[in-house]
């Protein structure tokens, strides 16, 4: 397995595969893999020849007051699960790699960005866009993997890959659990034994209005969405939000909606955790 830190060794790298005729796969991260990353892996290795892991933690997505200092780090372990999952190459560039310090060039999706987590993140999703954007030009990947653990972020790349012609199959990959149906990500090893169980109140009481929406009728969806977060704050979590949208447009649903997407963000002492489900209506 290679691992690239520059922008040109990647791009030579990504260049010498394509001369070759080889079927590239992206797989984006920050880093500190979790069996959730590891599925993204494995569905990309099933569509191409060679899989690309890029390891980067984008400062341009994290606010001033969020998390980007502090947040986990662990590359020796992250390289060694990859080659155990069989990926071709790592590209972990350094901030400084990434960005000039002077870019003025910014890519923004500016309708399903306002939503969801876009309301307390504001500049987020700019943030991410840029970088996926960047990695694209980068690796050059025929197909990206993302995962449905963040709804809002793959809808978001598949309309930028839609708007700005990016010839790159985008595959969503289902959301991975852990044996108490907690939401795995790189963030709940903030969390403490309490913070552990309290947080598993996100998918309990998600599940549970899936089963209740799905009984009553969209209808009933205000009211349900407040139970989910009244149960949530007797967990002590802090909520965000709890909203239940059309999954494609992020808009209020209607009669012509054919899925439902129940999400959630909340905070367990200081860390936010996000979580979701689909509800098909047909
Ligand atoms: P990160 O949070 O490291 O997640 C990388 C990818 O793994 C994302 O596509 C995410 O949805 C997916 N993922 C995380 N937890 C998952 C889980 N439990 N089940 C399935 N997939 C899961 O998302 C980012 O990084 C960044 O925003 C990035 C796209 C890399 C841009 O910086």
């Amino acid at each position: 397995m290679e691992i690239f830190r520059t922008v040109q060794d990647m791009q030579n790298f990504a260049t010498a595969a394509i001369r070759a005729g080889k079927k590239v796969a992206l797989v984006p991260t920050m880093g500190f893999l979790h069996e959730g990353h590891l599925s993204l892996i494995d569905i990309a290795r099933e569509h191409a020849d060679l899989v690309v892991v890029s390891i980067f933690v984008n400062p341009t997505q994290f606010a001033p007051n969020e998390d980007l200092d502090k947040y986990p780090r662990d590359f020796q372990r992250d390289k060694d699960l990859c080659e155990l999952r069989g990926a071709a190459a790592i590209f972990a560039p350094e901030a400084s790699e990434m960005y000039a310090e002077n870019q003025t060039t910014w890519v923004y999706e500016e309708k399903l960005s306002t939503k969801l987590c876009g309301k307390s993140r504001p500049i987020h999703f700019r943030g991410v866009c840029t970088v996926v954007s960047k990695l694209f030009n980068i690796v050059r990947p025929d197909v990206a993997v993302f995962g449905q653990k963040d709804a809002q972020q793959a809808l978001i790349i598949r309309r930028m890959v839609r708007d700005l012609n990016f010839p790159i199959e985008i595959i969503v990959a289902p959301l991975v659990r852990d044996k108490n149906n907690l939401a795995l990500s790189s963030r709940n090893k903030y969390l403490d034994e309490n913070q552990q169980k309290d947080a598993l109140v996100l998918s309990r009481s998600i599940f549970a209005a899936k089963e209740a929406i799905l009984s009553v009728g969209i209808g009933e969806i205000p009211s349900i969405c407040e139970v989910v977060k009244t149960e949530i704050a007797k967990f002590h979590g802090i909520v965000d939000y709890v909203e239940c949208l059309d999954s494609e447009t992020l808009e209020e649903p209607t009669e012509a909606t054919k899925e439902l997407l129940l999400a959630v963000a909340a905070k367990f002492g200081t860390t936010r955790l996000i979580d979701n489900i689909l509800i098909n209506l047909e």
